[in-house]
């Protein structure tokens, strides 16, 4: 049998493509363990204290951008956070010059959002900082398939045979991909589901399953995954309607009704009423929330782990 990983073996967290089962077990118990800490009257541990994280947001973000920010607080870092709006890359600074020179000020930690895939990689070949990726493109999205897996596992803590269906723009989503990996790495059962115009071809190579209809996503399904349709893509036409997209692919109160013990994830933001009815949102079976909060014990553990922890057993000492 192998044995527990103590720490991780990369240096960067840029996508779970390469991450081993056993890194993501590490990740995911380390978050368990800060999950205890954010539970504590003062929510705080000294690990990160004398570091510098700096957050590099190229692209809007709600969830993402607050999440790692209060992960870098709770950790004791030095945060800095820089938005492309009112900075020099309107001026037509390259990523590249805007990184060497965040990296002049002595950063540690650099977490990078964009809109191009690879950009995290390219951010490792320009600075010596670690680097973790916030989302690239339609590249990845490797905190939320974390914190997407730890939520999945409050479901159910065994993976090994678990039915979780994803469903929507798989074409687009960086979240898709991340969780594709992560979830069949650990033994989930996958099932990809939307229409033909959003899959992409030869998709099921990765060890899923496709389907084009929704009812076939959902029989059998622990957890459906429903991911935001991309309004800002929709002039290519994917599909002909949203108000279509819904009667076809939205999950609404009836299959609550119909599966019993149905839970319904989002990665956000939510376009009511397109991907989830709205009843389905609000639902007590959603766990939408519960992935939101999540999101700040998992990037934790990344961090920690990141900048060279040990495994969860030398929490106790440290908080
Ligand atoms: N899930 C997610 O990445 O949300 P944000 O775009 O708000 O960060």
């Amino acid at each position: 049998m192998t044995q527990p990983l103590t720490t991780l073996r990369h240096r960067h967290l840029l996508g779970l493509a390469t991450y081993s089962p056993e890194e993501i077990a590490l990740i995911l118990s380390t978050a368990r363990e800060f999950r205890e800490v954010l539970r504590r009257q003062i929510p705080r541990v000294p690990s990160l204290r004398g570091l510098t994280v700096v957050n590099l947001f190229f692209e809007p973000s709600t969830r993402t951008r607050i999440s790692f920010e209060l992960a870098e607080k709770r950790l004791s870092a030095d945060t800095v956070n820089f938005a492309s709006s009112g900075s020099s890359v309107s001026k037509g600074e390259t990523l590249k010059d805007t990184a060497r020179n965040i990296e002049a000020m002595k950063v540690d930690i650099a977490v990078i959002r964009h809109r191009s895939p690879g950009a995290a990689y390219f951010l490792t070949q320009c600075i010596d900082a670690v680097v973790l990726n916030a989302g690239d493109g339609a590249h990845e999205h490797p905190t939320q398939a974390l914190l997407d897996l730890l939520t999945i596992s409050d479901i159910s803590p065994r993976f090994d045979g678990l039915n979780v269906s994803i469903i929507g723009d798989i074409m687009h989503s960086r979240v898709a991909r991340s969780n594709l990996y992560s979830l069949t790495k650990m033994g989930v059962n996958v099932t990809l589901c939307g229409p033909k115009t959003m899959i992409p071809f030869g998709i099921s190579q990765f060890g899923c399953r496709v389907t084009h209809r929704l009812e076939e996503a959902l029989e059998g399904c622990d957890v459906a995954m429903a991911l935001r349709i991309q309004l800002e893509r929709q002039d290519t036409s994917l599909y002909p309607s949203l108000r279509e997209y819904h009667n076809q692919f939205g999950i609404k109160p009836e299959h609550l009704d119909r599966y019993p013990s149905l839970r319904i994830m989002h990665p956000g933001p939510v376009n009511r009423g397109v991907e989830l009815a709205s009843e389905v949102v609000d639902h007590e079976r959603a766990v939408i929330l519960d992935q939101v909060t999540n999101g700040v014990a998992t990037r934790m553990a990344c961090l920690y782990l990141l900048a060279g922890g040990q495994n969860p057993a030398s929490l106790a000492e440290i908080g």
